[in-house]
């Protein structure tokens, strides 16, 4: 069944943040924590429009070892009108939701998480807050991601420079 039209224009309340729409790879992410061992991980993300003021996208993570599956989100990308105010609101396979927001420029987002939730069963340690970095140059891209848990201050936990395919 066709939801909506096909390649629909985008919207204008989200032309801000248009240079992160696409499909983006890595295969050498890096992930630190100082309570865990350092690891390699790929990753493909893809940021994708249907017309309406909102960019979804998903983020799907592998170990670059054995190629396993690692972390896994989807979220949307809103922008607040008339402003340089950007916000993700993102759902992880590891049962935590995060609501983010920050600022952005035409090459250039930094978020942090106001909102984190988990499941009342999921694994310690709680995830307390979140900060991400992304910046565009050319076809790379590359996001930075830093956590604080209720056991860990704020850290670095991720930094990985995808291409676009
Ligand atoms: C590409 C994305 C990500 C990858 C590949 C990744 C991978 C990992 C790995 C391999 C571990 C170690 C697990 C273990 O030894 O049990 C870990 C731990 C953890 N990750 Fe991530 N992660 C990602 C994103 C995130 C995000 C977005 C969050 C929070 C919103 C998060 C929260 C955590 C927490 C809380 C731990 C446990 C740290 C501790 O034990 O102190 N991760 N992650």
């Amino acid at each position: 069944m066709l939801l909506f039209a096909d390649s629909p224009p985008l919207h204008d309340m989200v032309k801000g943040v248009s240079w992160l729409l696409g499909k983006w790879r890595s295969e050498e992410g890096k992930g630190y924590y100082p309570t865990i061992q350092s690891f390699t991980y790929g990753e493909e993300v893809e940021f994708t429009h249907v017309g309406q003021p909102n960019l979804q996208f998903s983020f799907y993570s592998w170990r670059a070892a054995d190629k396993n599956p690692l972390h896994r989100e989807l979220g949307f990308v809103r922008v607040k009108p008339n402003s340089n105010q950007v916000a993700l609101i993102i759902a992880a396979n590891i049962g935590v939701c995060e609501v983010e927001e920050g600022t952005y420029t035409d090459n250039h987002m930094q978020l942090e998480s106001h909102t984190v939730g988990g499941l009342t069963f999921r694994k310690p340690p709680a995830v307390k807050k979140v900060r991400r970095t992304f910046t565009r140059n050319g076809d790379k891209l590359v996001q930075v991601l830093d956590m604080e848990t209720e056991n860990t201050p704020m850290t670095e936990h991720l930094r990985i420079t995808y291409t676009k395919i």
